[in-house]
């Protein structure tokens, strides 16, 4: 049988496990999966290369010469989806606190928005992808036929972004990450542009009790019942 291709946007606040709900998904589905926050991350370390952020604030006059230079693109390699920042796979950089501490205020700024939310629509054109983010419902794929809003208790967020942290030998304390994501948190829900909200039409998944293969199977069962009706 030939089944439809669709569109999954999957949304929710940092380490709620959207990445990894998403990357299973498309692996089982054989879809394209697409962490749209990793683009947000490599745009925040160009402006760290580039001393763009002064004083913890975008230096917002001189950023605009610069998004013409910004260049992020994907590729998969050895089955991982790797990111590359102006040709430089940056995948593992973008993952470091320096890069964490700013990235909130770069992923405000409507330009460098403008430019990621086009790039992400154009990977989505053919159907057959799983992006994950924070506007993915709302902005990016209004019409997704699956939209999902994952979210998981505050204190388990932070367990699973300190154990990242050290499978990747990143130091940092507990109270560091629990800083970190309450901030990010804050500024992702509050900010202007395109602020983190759960759409009307998104499923709600809480996470928090269940594991990796039963949240996985809890969405193929939806995923069957759209792309078979
Ligand atoms: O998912 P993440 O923690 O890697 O996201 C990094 C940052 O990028 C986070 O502060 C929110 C922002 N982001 C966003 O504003 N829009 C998206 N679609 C994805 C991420």
């Amino acid at each position: 049988m030939n089944h439809k291709r669709i569109t999954i946007a999957i949304d929710g606040f940092s380490a709620c496990g959207k990445s990894t709900l998403a990357k299973d998904l498309a692996k089982r589905l054989d879809y394209v999966f697409i962490d749209s926050g990793a683009m947000y991350r490599a745009a925040a370390l160009y402006c760290i290369q580039n001393r763009l952020i002064q004083d913890g604030e975008l230096a917002k006059e001189e950023i605009n010469a610069h998004l013409t230079r910004m260049e992020i693109h994907f590729e998969v390699m050895e089955q991982e989806l790797h990111i590359f920042l102006n040709g430089n796979d940056v995948s593992n950089e973008i993952r470091e606190p320096k890069v964490a501490e700013i990235v909130s205020i770069v992923a405000a700024y409507k330009p460098i928005r403008e430019k990621l939310v086009e790039a992400q629509q154009k990977m989505g054109v053919l159907g057959g992808i799983v992006m994950d983010g924070r506007d993915i419902g709302s902005v990016v794929f209004p019409n997704a036929e699956l939209k999902l809003f994952v979210t998981a208790d505050p204190e388990i967020r932070v367990q699973r972004r300190l154990a990242e942290m050290q499978s990747k030998g990143i130091k940092m304390s507990i109270e560091e990450v629990r800083q970190n994501l309450a901030e990010r948190d804050h500024i992702d829900s509050t900010r202007k542009e395109s602020p983190l909200i759960q759409v009307s039409d998104a499923l709600v998944l809480d996470n928090s009790k269940l594991t990796k293969e039963e949240q996985l199977d809890w969405v193929l069962a939806k995923v069957k019942l759209l792309v078979t009706n």
